[in-house]
């Protein structure tokens, strides 16, 4: 079990003016941050992100939203963090979100659903040093 995890705040929650309400709520859920920054992701570099999902119904419309504008990418740090963020941000369709979790609030829809967390411990480490060097992780 390790100790971090990966998030992006979504195009949709960035263009919503949801970034800072977000962050705030992280914070007070005891997660430390790690590293952060604003970005935006081409269509290929979105594409290898979400290279998992090839194969997917969805996959191009999850590309196009996900390099349609800026993003917050963050790693986060806190005991069990993967599952500890998972549960923080609920369900993948915000409709089925349980009560008070970041996507139940500020996920505009199953496709734009305002932030990602990663799913394990290996995929936490690979999608942050996707983002991050290690100069860049406090
Ligand atoms: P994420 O990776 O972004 O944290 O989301 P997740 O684990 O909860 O869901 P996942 O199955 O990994 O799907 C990745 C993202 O693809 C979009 N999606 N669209 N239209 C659809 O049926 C559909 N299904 C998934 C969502 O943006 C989802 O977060
Ligand atoms: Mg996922």
């Amino acid at each position: 079990m390790s100790n971090r995890t990966f998030t992006m705040i979504k195009p949709d929650a960035m263009k919503n003016g949801h970034a800072g309400a977000i962050l705030d709520r992280i914070v007070k859920e005891g997660f430390r941050v790690v590293a952060l920054k604003q970005t935006k992701l081409s269509a290929e570099k979105a594409g290898e992100f979400y290279a998992v999902h090839k194969e997917r119904p969805f996959y191009g419309e999850l590309v196009s939203f996900m390099s349609s504008g800026v993003i917050i990418a963050a790693i986060l740090e806190k005991d069990n963090a993967v599952a500890a963020f998972r549960k923080l941000i609920g369900a993948t369709n915000p409709a089925q979100a349980e009560e008070g979790t970041i996507r139940k609030l500020f996920a505009t829809s199953l496709g734009e659903n305002a932030v990602h967390g990663s799913d394990s411990d290996e995929n936490a480490a690979i999608e942050g040093s996707f983002f991050f060097s290690g100069l860049e992780q406090f």
